[in-house]
């Protein structure tokens, strides 16, 4: 089985639109998102560009703030605590990677707890730790959407992250592993230092590839019948016309033959991740309007 992200994001967008109606109509201002983008990175630059293009989607406001990836921390620091201050921005992002000179770790702690609607906060990493309500980050969240609608099971079952990253690989981690419909699975995380990587792949009844690299998983190293995510997005040389081709950290034509269920590179968790964003918005704009 194929789990299609895209199709489950448009159905998710439809719903958000639909509640961004009822806002308007009950004299409320429509969520805004603003974005902050640093830097001429191909993969951020369409990244965000997909971002702001769902919020007109959906009748979100949203503010593309782009920088040259020459400004100072304290610059960045500054529009940060703009945003945070502006009554109109219900959430925003800081898109990450961001240039060698500034301190990410600062950056996102800059962010207000309230508008930080990537849920990279420490707050909202210490409350989705400890199960409380935040903002869940969003890759993470929507892998485990993905994971609920296509009704697969993940209590009690061996699951294996392979990547720590702050943004997917430690975040699902924990999200997989809380007491909840969709987590109670015993999960793994695997890294660069993991000795023996495939005795533990090929335990696993669920994979979430998160290590950006190319086709990494190959068919030998998984059991029959498992359930993967591929969270890998790079891009990698091909002569077509842009000059690459997406690749995802699964050797998606050897490993798909044995999985219950795969999500495929484009069209699986990149579409969620925007869902999801939305969807955070739309929740910090209620938070606002309530306030
Ligand atoms: N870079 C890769 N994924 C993400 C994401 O979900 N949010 C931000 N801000 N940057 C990213």
């Amino acid at each position: 089985m194929v789990l299609n992200g895209k199709i489950l994001s448009e159905k998710i967008q439809l719903e958000i639109a639909e509640k961004v109606t009822e806002i308007t109509k009950n004299g409320g201002r429509p969520p805004h998102l603003a974005a902050i983008l640093v830097g001429n990175d191909g993969g951020s630059q369409t990244y965000v560009a997909h971002k702001v293009k769902a919020c007109g989607r959906v009748g979100f406001s949203s503010t593309l703030l782009q920088f040259e990836d020459t400004i100072s921390q304290d610059f960045l620091l500054a529009e940060i605590e703009k945003l945070n201050n502006n009554p109109e921005i219900d959430g925003f992002i800081v898109q990450l990677p961001l240039p060698q000179h500034i301190n990410v770790d600062l950056v996102i702690a800059a962010i207000k707890p309230e508008k930080d609607v990537d849920g990279f906060h420490p707050v909202n990493i210490g409350k989705m730790v400890k199960g409380l309500d935040g903002f869940l980050p969003a890759t993470p969240a929507g892998i485990l959407e993905l994971l609920a609608h296509y009704n697969i099971e993940t209590q009690g079952k061996n699951c294996v992250v392979i990547g720590r990253s702050q943004i997917v690989g430690m975040p699902v981690a924990i999200l997989m592993s809380r007491a909840n419909v969709v987590g109670n699975a015993t999960v793994t995380i695997c890294h660069s230092r993991t000795q023996n990587l495939q005795s533990f792949t090929q335990n696993a009844d669920i994979i979430i590839a998160a290590l950006g690299k190319p086709e990494f998983l190959t068919a030998e190293m998984v059991k029959d019948g498992v359930v993967i995510i591929d969270v890998g997005t790079t891009r990698v040389p091909a002569p077509n016309e842009r000059g690459w081709v997406l690749k995802g950290d699964v050797d998606y034509a050897s490993v798909a033959p044995k999985c219950a269920a795969i999500t495929p590179v484009p069209g699986g968790v990149g579409p969620m991740t925007i869902a999801m964003l939305l969807k955070n918005t739309l929740k910090a704009n209620l938070l606002h309007n309530s306030n």
